[in-house]
């Protein structure tokens, strides 16, 4: 029997290079071994966790897909859907809600940063956001779940929800793997911190041309471009991980010589690594522009993820809400 994948992305239409290379390259690795039966999804009832325009969601779901299909994501081999056109997905939270403490989410470090970020604007949601992120991944009974780093928590607390729920009510739902690629955790151009599109200064997009991933390169701090031991954290730290994902380990080996010799040319480094990074997302862009032009297409994609997952969905509904006596 195949192996299920799910994973999903929130429409902000600041998909970053950190999305790319934490979480939809996994989703294209899988996609490509044999296996593993995959579903991706736009999840946009996380997406309105946080402060949006309801006039911009509908362009901002349909722009993800497209960013999605642009990035390598295979209709041929995985099924593309929208979280909120299968509404088991919001059935399977709330019983889940049921069974789990408030206090165990109240803890969790994404809330908290999150509460962090919002203080005005602390909803229901955000507090349930691991719920219904959990309800995502075993509403299909996924075992494996690629994710950036920061996502961990998250698996991990839904690993507690199947348990559980086993314990609870018998034996129903697997309990899920991060699967975690080499890019899980691409660092924040400011130095410190994680690439993230809650702040401003911190990512290069997917959409961005070269000049402007070398406007926002010369934004992330550097130093004299020399010491006596190579800095394991901040700007030049941040900087040196981007040029080991984007040109090698040899590359970034050559820059660390350099700090303790003859120095670092920051504006040589920044440079080369502009083009790196152009060089790996500028495909993208040439595929999106073809998606972009056969909306039928991507409509079409949408409706036979849909389709695919409202029958698995309305299955495992089904077994769970009789386990729990409910029907
Ligand atoms: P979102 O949209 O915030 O993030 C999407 C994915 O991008 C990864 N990511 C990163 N990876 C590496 N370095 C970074 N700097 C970086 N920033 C973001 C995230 O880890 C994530 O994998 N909660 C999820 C959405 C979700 C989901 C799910 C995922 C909802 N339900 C079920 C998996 C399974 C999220 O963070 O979305």
């Amino acid at each position: 029997m195949k192996k299920r994948v799910f994973s999903g992305l929130r429409p902000t239409n600041l998909i970053h290079i950190g999305n790319y290379l934490g979480a939809i390259k996994g989703q294209i690795d899988l996609q490509n071994k044999p296996g593993f039966d995959c579903i991706y999804g736009v999840v946009d009832l996380h997406g309105i966790t946080t402060p949006y325009k309801p006039k911009d969601l509908p362009n901002q779901i349909r722009n993800l897909a497209l960013d999605l299909l642009a990035a390598g994501l295979d209709p041929q081999k995985c099924h593309l859907m929208i979280q909120s056109q299968v509404p088991e997905h919001l059935e399977l939270a709330y019983l889940l809600g049921t069974i789990f403490p408030v206090s165990r989410l109240e803890d969790l470090p994404t809330y908290k940063d999150k509460k962090a970020e919002n203080p005005g604007y602390l909803n229901m949601g955000l507090l349930y956001y691991p719920v219904l992120m959990a309800a995502d991944i075993m509403l299909y009974k996924a075992d494996t779940v690629p994710v950036g780093k920061d996502q961990v928590p998250h698996i991990e607390i839904t690993r507690e929800f199947a348990r559980k729920f086993n314990l609870m009510f018998g034996k129903t739902f697997p309990e899920p793997q991060a699967y975690l690629m080499e890019g899980a955790y691409v660092p924040s151009l400011k130095g410190e911190g994680k690439m993230s599109k809650s702040i401003e200064g911190s990512y290069i997009l997917l959409t961005d041309d070269l000049e402007m991933i070398r406007k926002r390169l010369a934004g992330a701090p550097t130093d004299t471009g020399k010491g006596t031991e190579v800095p394991q954290e901040g700007g030049v730290a941040n900087l040196l991980t981007l040029v080991e994902l984007f040109e090698g380990k040899d590359i970034r080996m050559k820059y660390e010589s350099q700090y303790l010799h003859e120095g670092i040319r920051y504006q040589d480094l920044k440079h080369d690594l502009a083009n790196a990074i152009y060089e790996e997302i500028k495909p993208i862009q040439e595929k999106r522009k073809f998606y972009e032009q056969n909306s039928n297409l991507v409509e079409e994609i949408l409706e036979e993820g849909r389709d695919y997952c409202s029958i698995i969905a309305k299955e495992t509904l089904r077994e769970a809400k009789e386990k729990m006596g409910l029907v």
